[in-house]
């Protein structure tokens, strides 16, 4: 079988790699794709939203089944542009992924199905959200933990946190009358802001039987210690020990079964990887946000550790048969996967520097360097060509181990401008520390 994946991340590297070791799997063909699918597939040079050349091509190649990896062709219908041409595709219809491409219906949908998330209120008028905070919080200098959403898809940006009253306000004049996110602005919501560690459990699901997945943790913002702006993600490791077996069944039946169920009756069945934002807070898991995808790079260390052929069950869920398929299978130890970015990444950056000492990087035991934001020149040497550039990946006997591993392979690699956190994993050495004092 003839496989196309759509995208060009670190995520789309990882399925890439993933999905050709498949016996099922003839050939790899991703559009756009980067330096890392061009070596280990075939690149297709259509951009992630042009869905009629994707379906074209799809159709031409005689393509078995297309795995689409980012969000935004997911909003826009691609799966309903391949079903209605009878083409088999893995995610979930435009009408299911509005779980991520609108946090509004996301919180209508949690409500419904009585999922515990922040408590919250849609505005569409900036003065009435404006006129909510401060009947709220009366006093100019009281604190004010709410936080104040873009309704749309924002690429991780329409998410500002507030501590004061006036930074909520600001927050609201930003996305509402100066529209810094554009048409992403014009619903938002304002939330109670949450604390505790943050987790994200993926599940598979062809809408009917879930699959849950080993929890894994991300690294937003830029800097240790999670200092600085907040990105795409600078690292992720799995299975996070934050979320044992015990929480992750509490999690499975209180938040992805009711939210399966609820699309389902609201007939938008929900077919794809159903990926849960979570604050584990003192009183419980709550849903921060729903992705409709796999996470990058929380795929990176979860397809790492996967031993079971991704093609079987991508092809479950297509044919809606997940009941019927094997548990998948897992590697016991732990992976991590350290980003690589541009210097000045999540802001502004320089593209076009040459990148040595990938292959040394993947010569060192269970590591594979996952291209990201790569390509090739015409003498096939790898530029950098994105934010976040490399996602090195590795597994080891337990979490410290893979991240030396990890880091071995990251000094590996140099590039003008190259950096990257050096504290990926650390949260949860941190936690198992506390949990032994107690
Ligand atoms: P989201 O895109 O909704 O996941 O938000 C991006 C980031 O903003 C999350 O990963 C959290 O770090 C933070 N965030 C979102 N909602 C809340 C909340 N209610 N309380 C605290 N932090 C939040
Ligand atoms: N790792 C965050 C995301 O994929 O949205």
């Amino acid at each position: 079988m003839k496989i196309l994946i759509i995208g060009n991340g670190g995520r789309e590297h990882a399925l890439a790699w993933k999905i050709k070791q498949s016996p099922r799997v003839k050939e790899v063909f991703v559009a756009p794709g980067n330096a890392g699918t061009a070596l280990d597939a075939v690149n297709v040079p259509i951009g992630v939203s042009d869905i009629a050349e994707l379906v074209k091509f799809a159709k031409q190649e005689r393509i078995g089944l297309t795995v689409v990896g980012p969000e935004a062709p997911l909003a826009l219908g691609v799966v309903d542009a391949f079903e209605s041409e009878k083409l088999r595709v893995f995610g979930p219809t435009g009408a299911a992924a509005q779980l991520e491409s609108s946090k509004a219906f996301c919180k209508n949908v949690l409500r419904q199905a009585d999922v515990p998330t922040a408590d919250f209120q849609i505005f569409r008028d900036p003065d009435d959200a404006m006129r909510f905070v401060k009947g709220r919080f009366p006093g100019e200098r009281d604190r004010c933990p709410v936080v104040v959403k873009a309704d749309g898809l924002a690429a991780g940006k329409g998410v500002i946190v507030c501590k004061r009253r006036n930074e909520a306000l600001d927050a609201i004049d930003r996305i509402a009358r100066r529209k810094e996110f554009g048409s992403a602005g014009s619903q938002m919501i304002i939330e109670e802001r949450l604390e505790g560690q943050e987790a994200s459990v993926l599940a598979i699901t062809d809408g009917r039987t879930i699959l849950p997945l080993p929890p894994a943790q991300d690294h937003k913002p830029a800097f240790d210690g999670d200092k600085g702006p907040n990105t795409g993600g600078m690292g992720a490791y799995c299975p996070t020990p934050m979320v044992d077996d015990a929480l992750l069944a509490w999690i499975e039946e209180h938040v992805l079964v009711p939210t399966i169920h609820t699309m389902k009756r609201n007939r938008k069945p929900f077919r794809g990887v159903l990926y849960a934002g979570l604050m584990l807070t003192q009183t419980g898991p709550k849903v921060l946000e729903y992705n409709c995808r796999f996470g990058d790079p929380e795929c990176q260390p979860l397809l790492m550790r996967l031993k079971s052929d991704l093609v079987e069950i991508l092809e479950a869920v297509v044919d809606q048969k997940l009941d019927q398929i094997d548990a998948p299978e897992w590697d016991p130890r732990p992976a991590i996967c350290v980003v690589m970015a541009s210097q000045g990444y999540p802001g502004d950056y320089e593209k076009g520097k040459p990148i040595t000492g990938i292959q040394a990087a993947d010569e060192v035991p269970d590591v594979k360097v996952f291209h990201a934001g790569t390509r090739l020149d015409q003498e096939n040497n790898v530029l950098t060509d994105g934010g976040r550039v490399l996602g090195v990946t590795a597994l080891g006997e337990s979490i410290s181990v893979a991240k030396l591993n990890a880091y071995t392979a990251v000094q590996k690699i140099r590039w003008a401008g190259a950096w990257c956190r050096k504290d990926i994993s650390d949260k949860a050495l941190t936690f198992a520390a506390e949990v032994q004092e107690h």
